[in-house]
């Protein structure tokens, strides 16, 4: 595929290697040939190693574990871009780390959410690609067109597939995450649950109360998250008690941090569907019952629309 004005690069970090080739593969454009690695003291080195002077490059970088790795490495392929008078640069951000911390949530806290923006921004990047941001209003954080794109197509697409939609309840495990649940029960017609989800201590989560009456459903948790799958597990418990016959997960971006495999794999949760934003563990590849639906061919068409000017919002209509 040719851009307008210049030919597309898509330059790849190191973060999820599958995800980039998938992308290319659709865009039928090769990952562009660039040296990304390590000095003897863990300094990160990156050389563009094919001319992109005057090209629209897309970096393909979600900073995912190791976050700050990651995200330096995405920093420093920006830097070299510019400095090779690429035309354009976006950055193709699938899973857009320290998203949660967006405000402060007491005194003398950061907001790093912000910090992360600028620093992209300030790197060289002229726009930002990324997926289901933990919060929308994260876009106003960049002063440089952001595109905030949305895994439900593809969601929505596979529980059409899977499920008796007419059993279907989608659930929102947090008051939090209501906004996003219900766009998605919308899609597919379905009644919509919330769960009145406590944390009394950071790292740890508690269900308090199911609103709505789940009792005879197939619950599906919809989220944005699932890291240490606390939310999920207590979740799946509650709704469980409540009446609903069995109980899935919809979830944009598989952190999965810790032992979060294994709770998952042994809790009550029938399936944990995640997409590729983030590049699955082995531990991820393996377990019962966590499942990967792939978003390349979504990224991939949204970077042919924004190479060529055209609508990239249509893909959600
Ligand atoms: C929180 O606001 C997010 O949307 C997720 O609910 C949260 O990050 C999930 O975390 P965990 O899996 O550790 O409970």
């Amino acid at each position: 595929m040719g851009a307008k004005n210049g030919a597309i690069k898509l330059v790849a970090g190191n973060s999820n290697r599958a995800l980039s080739e998938a992308i290319g593969a659709y865009l039928a454009v090769p990952l562009c040939k660039a040296v990304v690695r390590r000095f003897a003291d863990m300094e990160i080195f990156v050389e563009i190693q094919e001319n992109v002077r005057g090209s629209d490059v897309f970096v393909l970088q979600s900073t995912s574990f190791p976050a700050n790795d990651h995200l330096m490495e995405l920093l420093i392929i920006i830097d070299a871009l510019r400095r090779a008078s690429a035309r354009r640069i976006t950055a193709v951000v699938p899973y857009f780390g320290y998203a949660r911390q967006d405000r402060k949530p007491a005194a003398r806290t950061p907001i790093s959410a912000k910090l992360v923006a600028n620093l992209i921004t300030h790197a060289g990047a002229d726009r930002v690609m990324t997926v289901d941001l933990h919060a929308g209003q994260i876009q106003g954080f960049f002063d440089i067109p952001t595109d905030n794109l949305y895994a439900s197509p593809v969601m929505v697409r596979d529980i059409r597939e899977r499920f008796d939609l007419a059993k279907v309840m989608v659930v929102s495990p947090d008051v939090g995450g209501v906004v996003r649940a219900r766009g998605l029960a919308k899609r597919i017609n379905a009644p919509l649950a919330i769960i009145d989800k406590r944390r009394e201590r950071a790292g740890e989560s508690e269900v308090m109360n199911v609103i709505g009456d789940v009792e005879g459903h197939t619950c599906i948790l919809v989220d944005d998250i699932v890291d240490s799958g606390g939310t999920l597990v207590n979740a799946a418990d509650a709704l469980l008690e409540k009446g609903a016959t069995e109980v899935y997960a919809y979830i944009s971006h598989g952190v999965l941090s810790g032992g979060a495999v294994a709770r998952i794999t042994a809790s009550r949760l029938k399936e944990l569907v995640i997409t590729d934003s983030i590049q699955p563990t082995e531990a991820v590849r393996v377990a019962r019952n966590i499942r990967v639906l792939s978003i390349a061919t979504l990224i991939g068409e949204a970077i042919g629309r924004t190479a060529t000017e055209e609508s990239v919002s249509s893909l959600f209509d």
